[in-house]
């Protein structure tokens, strides 16, 4: 469910920064040919991403869920010239279309990626980041929010995507376990002690938490 009416939000991107050519060339080949392109973050997100990078004065992230690499290029483009995005996912085939589109980029050599499952991949990202974007697996929301924090430098900003899940998070009593998931992960997000929190209603839900 897109939470902003279709032509709200195609205004508010056409005054906004956005990513590349590239970003956009990769963006329209995955509509086009990739299973699951609903998944993709989108103009809007890529933007508020971006600006939160400039602002925060991020040179390290990290991001659970490469998909066809469309975001980590869009974080990429915001870094400094030695900032780096290490971004993990299990699906080889998607992963490898990420690397030929930021192969055309000049920012795709800040990107590395990791193959394996996100809870696999955090026990060897032992470093403190400057920005960690939660986009997958739902079920492990929690769990990568407690690795976020513990692995935040001091004035690192935590994203996560999805925390909305189309409305659903209103009504988890319908009992499918990834909105019981994510409604978990909104409960101790919000508790967080140390924190600014902001959960915005951009797309599918923007969960913002930044050190005090
Ligand atoms: C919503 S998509 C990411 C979209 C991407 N951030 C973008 O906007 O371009 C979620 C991705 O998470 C990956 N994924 C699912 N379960 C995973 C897991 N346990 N560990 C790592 N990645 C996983 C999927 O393969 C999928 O590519």
């Amino acid at each position: 469910m897109n939470i902003t009416p279709q032509e709200i939000e195609t205004y508010c991107v056409s005054h906004s920064s956005v990513p590349s050519e590239t970003a956009k060339s990769l963006q329209e080949y995955t509509k086009s040919n990739v299973h699951g392109s609903q998944m993709l973050i989108g103009e809007m997100e890529a933007s508020v991403l971006h600006f939160l990078i400039s602002l925060g004065k991020v040179r390290t992230v990290v991001e659970f869920g490469t998909y066809t690499g469309y975001s980590a290029l869009a974080m990429a483009e915001a870094l400094p010239v030695d900032g780096e995005v290490i971004t993990i996912d299990i699906n080889k085939e998607t992963t490898t279309l990420a690397r030929s589109y930021w192969d055309k980029s000049p920012h795709g050599k800040k990107i590395r990626q990791i193959l394996k499952s996100g809870l696999d991949a955090t026990k060897e990202l032992t470093g403190k980041y400057d920005l960690v974007f939660i986009d997958a697996d739902k079920n492990n929301y929690s769990n990568y929010l407690d690795w976020a924090v513990e692995h935040l430098s001091p004035n690192g900003l935590i994203v996560v995507d999805n925390t909305l899940w189309s409305g659903k998070v209103l009504h988890p009593e319908a009992g499918d376990k990834q909105t019981e998931s994510i409604v978990a992960h909104n409960l101790k997000a919000k508790s967080l002690p140390g924190f600014v929190k902001t959960l915005l209603p951009i797309r599918d839900g923007m969960f913002l938490l930044k050190r005090i």
